[in-house]
């Protein structure tokens, strides 16, 4: 019995990945399975080979499900120590790296971005410490079409922008009704795209940090390791690595970064 649901679970999640494109085999079983026995109970379906054929026959059904595996959770400053180390150790240090090679800009990429905060608190920081007429260009990715609208848009309400000092809120935002919006930034680029981890290479290459938090947590070993070694791919020489708080870089990919923040989880490519 047990072996059927397996087949059938199995078999959910093939045709799952064929419709949607994602290779939801990258996602660690019981992840998935707590997801999508969500997504069943809410409507009204009790077994995998039943939802296999609603995804079949209802082509929006593919939408829903993709939204039930996407956990949208986030915050300006998430977990607040691994931004204050990037303002005050890792931005200095690629000021004076840059500045020995006459450069003035930097790359970042925020992958698996949300709803925007996390690019929108790098952009913020970048700001605060780089000089005014340096570039600052921030990659910011994900998976889910419905955040990343929500995060162009720039728009966040007075709790959610509760983790920054009201002096970078009027400095940064302007008011919209009773929420507020990002502001033009002089020489602050970030650009929302599309972009799937577990089946796309990376956005772009030349970054002086990935910052990909809070989204490995869902991803089985294999798929961390592809992703780790496409995140090393693309960062330049010295590039920083920040992962979330509760998340660790398994042992095959050790020798590719050393940590510089055992604490905040941020690590530097070796050469
Ligand atoms: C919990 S949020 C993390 C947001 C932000 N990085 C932070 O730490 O606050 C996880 C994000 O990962 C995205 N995600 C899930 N699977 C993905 C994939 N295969 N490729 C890209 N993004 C993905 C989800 O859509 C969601 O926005």
């Amino acid at each position: 019995m047990a072996l059927k649901i397996d087949d059938e679970f199995h078999f959910l999640v093939q045709k799952a990945s064929r419709s949607s494109g994602v290779v939801l085999t990258s996602y660690r079983d019981n992840y998935l399975r707590r997801r999508i026995d969500l997504r069943m109970k809410a409507v009204g379906i009790d077994n995998y080979a039943t939802y296999t054929r609603l995804l079949d026959k209802n082509k929006n059904e593919i939408t829903e499900f993709l939204n039930a595996i996407t956990i949208n959770v986030t915050e300006f400053m998430r977990d607040k120590t691994p931004f204050t180390f990037f303002r005050n150790e890792i931005l200095p240090d690629l000021m004076k790296r840059k500045r020995k090679s006459q450069s003035n800009s930097v790359r970042f990429w925020s992958a698996a971005c949300s709803n925007g905060e996390e690019p929108y608190s790098i952009g913020i920081c970048s700001k605060e410490v780089l000089p005014a007429d340096w570039s600052v260009s921030v990659y910011a990715t994900d998976i889910d079409e419905d955040s990343l609208n929500r995060a162009s848009m720039g728009v966040y309400s007075k709790e959610q922008l509760k983790n920054l000092d009201p002096t970078l809120i009027q400095k940064y935002f302007e008011p919209a009704g009773k929420d507020f919006k990002v502001r033009n930034i002089h020489k602050l680029l970030i650009r929302f795209m599309k972009h799937d981890l577990t089946s796309e290479s990376p956005v772009s290459k030349h970054f002086d940090a990935v910052f990909c938090r809070n989204v490995m947590i869902y991803f089985n070993e294999k798929q961390k390791v592809k992703m780790l070694t496409d995140f090393y791919n693309s960062l330049s020489d010295g590039g920083y690595l920040i992962i979330g708080k509760s998340e660790t870089l398994p042992d095959e990919i050790r020798e590719l970064f050393t940590a510089v923040s055992i604490r905040d989880k941020i690590f530097k490519k070796c050469n």
